[in-house]
């Protein structure tokens, strides 16, 4: 396993198990100061974050302590202050843990057996409910009013992951798509995991789904498209060129003197690891696809370079991973590798840019600004709060908004199974659903 698996991205895995560890650290602490059996929680993680830390140190790293704070945040935003707020809280800090034991154990340079039995402690700490909650009930997510600055020169869309072959995946893209038709955009981007298992069934069905589009289209490759799970191999390279019609190192289109460049920041990288199950805290079977990191190969610098050349037109920039500093979850490891996000918050520093939008995470979210350029993470058709986002561009800015998809049957049947966590996860403010941006 240790053998496959780069030195740079066993580094970023050691820091996501840090960032992990110490953001549980912090909300054990806070916890504990209502209900005192937390500080045994708190101390556990603690624990596990040194023995991260002594192997980071190693690797001649130092954790990145900045990011503790912020990952705790994102742990609160979903949980509530206090774990009474939330069913199945505890539960699910616990098995933010499990990540890291799975994970990170086999890379500690002490070994697995520490950190396993650091986790052993906590599962036995655990009292597990007999059953699931219900789910909450049906609730619409609106689109709150974002007027466009000026006369509209054109609308266009984005439709995030899609993930067909999974259940649902294909319906949910053909509803979106059907809106989308309907809708004026003059031209859509699909932002990766176009696929579910990269197989070549999925990559045939989803050129057939996608072909309803009614206006010109482009596709990028997502973590999920790299990596067959029949064929057990790096497929994607082959299956997407012959799918989607070019080489998956970014192309750079232009639209009435608007150039959008549209990024592949999946790495062809086996994981070593299968599948999480964040609901049982145990891998599912199988091998695991592609790592779930990104990065930018050279032609896509290339191609950001000319984007930020002098006097070019302005773009919009696409890819499928957010950039750093990635603190959800797991962090740092599923966002795209620092030295790519430098550049691109170099080139969007060069006042060229008007906005970066990146699929992966399946939820509506203002990542962070480069300078004053959004960078924004889309919600997606198939999970929760279902749907895509139209953006009307003008002369001086353009207005973003996401819709949820209109079909109240299907929305109702999806619901079911949209627990609270993942609703708080996924719905975003309503300025991570529409907001204007003037340049
Ligand atoms: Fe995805
Ligand atoms: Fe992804």
């Amino acid at each position: 396993m240790k053998q496959d698996t780069s030195a740079d991205i066993v580094v970023d895995l050691l820091r996501a198990a840090w960032v992990i560890e110490a953001g549980r650290a912090c909300v054990y602490r806070r916890w504990a100061e209502v209900e005192d059996r937390f500080h045994a929680s708190a101390a556990r993680a603690d624990k596990a974050a040194a023995l991260v830390a002594t192997t980071l140190s190693e690797h001649g790293r130092a954790p990145d302590q900045h990011l503790a704070e912020p990952h705790a945040a994102w742990i609160t935003s979903l949980l509530g202050p206090h774990p009474s707020d939330t069913p199945f809280a505890e539960i699910f800090i616990a098995r933010l843990g499990d990540w890291v034991e799975g994970h990170a154990g086999a890379f500690l340079a002490e070994g697995p057996d520490e950190l396993k039995a650091i986790g052993e402690e906590e599962r036995s700490s655990l009292q597990f409910p007999s059953s699931l909650p219900a789910a909450p009930p049906f609730e619409p997510v609106g689109t709150p009013p974002a007027e466009p600055p000026g006369d509209v020169l054109f609308r266009f869309g984005i439709l995030g992951d899609l993930h067909i072959g999974s259940p649902l995946g294909a319906t949910m893209a053909q509803a979106a798509i059907a809106e989308l038709n309907r809708s004026g955009a003059e031209l859509v981007v699909q932002l990766g995991d176009i696929t579910d298992h990269g197989d070549k069934e999925e990559f045939e069905l989803a050129v057939e789904v996608l072909g309803e589009l009614n206006m010109p289209l482009a596709t990028m490759m997502g973590n999920h498209d790299v990596f067959s799970y029949k064929e057990e191999r790096l497929s994607g390279r082959d299956y997407y060129p012959a799918s989607f019609g070019r080489e998956a190192d970014g192309v750079l289109l232009e639209h009435k003197g608007f150039r959008f460049a549209v990024l592949d920041s999946a790495e062809p990288l086996g994981s070593p690891f299968a599948p999480f199950s964040l609901v049982t805290g145990q891998f599912l079977g199988g091998r695991g696809g592609a790592v779930v990191r990104g990065s930018l190969t050279v032609p896509q610098h290339e191609l950001l370079a000319e984007v930020a050349a002098p006097s070019r037109p302005p773009a919009f920039v696409f890819l499928h991973h957010p950039p750093q500093p990635f603190t959800s979850f797991p962090p740092i490891i599923f966002g795209l590798r620092d030295e790519d996000s430098g550049r691109l918050h170099a080139v969007c520093d060069s006042g060229n840019v008007w906005g970066v939008f990146a699929g992966h995470t399946h939820r509506n979210k203002r990542s962070r600004t480069f300078g004053r350029v959004p960078v924004h993470e889309v919600g997606i058709p198939r999970d929760f709060p279902y749907g895509y986002a139209l953006v009307d561009v003008t002369a001086r800015g353009y207005a973003y908004r996401f819709f949820q998809l209109s079909d109240e049957g299907l929305l109702r049947d999806a619901y079911k199974s949209a627990s609270l966590i993942h609703r708080r996860y996924a719905t975003g403010s309503d300025a991570d659903r529409a907001f204007v941006w003037t340049a």
